[in-house]
């Protein structure tokens, strides 16, 4: 008998959940039950429910993050204890992922810490539009970064015919190539333009989004400032509708309703789960 991989879903991927187990077996995948429930002094307690060889552990660490974490472990510890052989984690946001450098003398390089510590149960490490992939070489085994390009092209497709995707800055380019890549849409990036010694202003560079519906792209939207402020400036240069997308909504308190009120739609993927996390990322998780 042919043993499915088996999926494993830690309350961080419970909003995942319907849509993983109707999809598990299109993808010769199988979802096991899990207990995970935190003891009245705050520990947390997992129990994995199904026996195999290789599973995938899904586990989003946005806040708590820490008890995410520690799940995570737990769950690549019990799967061990249970005989499992050949374990990934699919960490779609990674927690801590942003500190990456030591800024001031006696800080960690927290996300050193965080992937060391899970090669210690997991063989290979997936994770969506890391902050910065070259920290993924602290995972000393496979580790991937994954592209949500395909499936934010998907959701967009529509309503973009003819349209233009912008990144808010040239750091963010590559996904917005990419996502062009995917509809065969021109694309370009903000870029900063010294108007006085006291006054800059953001550009796109070398398009006309004149009568354009434009799609703009980023990893992150935290305050929302960042897309408030390409959206205001690509209404008055006079396009079309303006679409905001990203992959992970880590929105500060009131983001979502400020970004919402500034632009035609404001649409994130379930890397996080909230009220705009419109764009399933599951189906690129079954492929793994
Ligand atoms: C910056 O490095 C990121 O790519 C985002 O542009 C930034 O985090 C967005 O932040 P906010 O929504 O607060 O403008």
């Amino acid at each position: 008998m042919v043993m499915l991989m088996k999926v494993v879903l830690g309350s961080g991927a419970q909003h995942m959940r319907d849509e993983f187990l109707a999809k598990a077996a299109g993808y010769d995948k199988e979802l096991v039950e899990t207990e995970i429930k935190t003891f009245p002094d705050g520990e947390k307690y997992v129990r994995v429910l199904g026996e195999g060889d290789e599973a995938i552990v899904v586990q989003s660490t946005f806040r708590p993050q820490d008890e995410h974490l520690m799940e995570l472990l737990l769950l690549g510890d019990a799967l061990r204890e249970k005989g499992f052989k050949h374990l990934k984690a699919v960490v779609p946001y990674l927690a801590y992922s942003r500190q990456d450098r030591v800024t001031k003398e006696g800080e960690p390089i927290s996300v050193r810490a965080v992937l060391r510590t899970l090669s210690l149960y997991y063989d290979e490490f997936y994770v969506f539009d890391l902050h910065n992939p070259e920290t993924l070489k602290f995972f000393p085994k496979k580790a991937v970064n994954l592209s949500p390009a395909k499936a934010i092209a998907r959701y967009f497709k529509e309503k973009l015919e003819n349209g233009i995707i912008l990144a808010p800055d040239r750091g963010a380019l590559e996904r917005a190539r990419a996502v062009a890549g995917e509809l065969g849409l021109e694309f370009s990036h903000f870029e900063k333009k010294r108007i006085s010694p006291t006054e800059v202003q953001m550009q796109p560079v070398d398009v006309d989004v004149k009568g354009k519906n434009v799609l703009i792209v980023d990893d992150i939207i935290s305050t929302g400032g960042t897309m408030i402020r390409a959206a205001n400036l690509l209404k008055e240069m006079g396009a079309g509708k303006v679409f905001v997308a990203a992959t992970h909504g880590v929105f500060a308190k009131g983001a979502i309703e400020r970004v919402s009120k500034a632009v035609d739609e404001l649409a994130v993927t379930n890397t996080i789960p909230t009220e705009v996390s419109k764009i399933s990322l599951v189906e690129e998780i079954l492929k793994l």
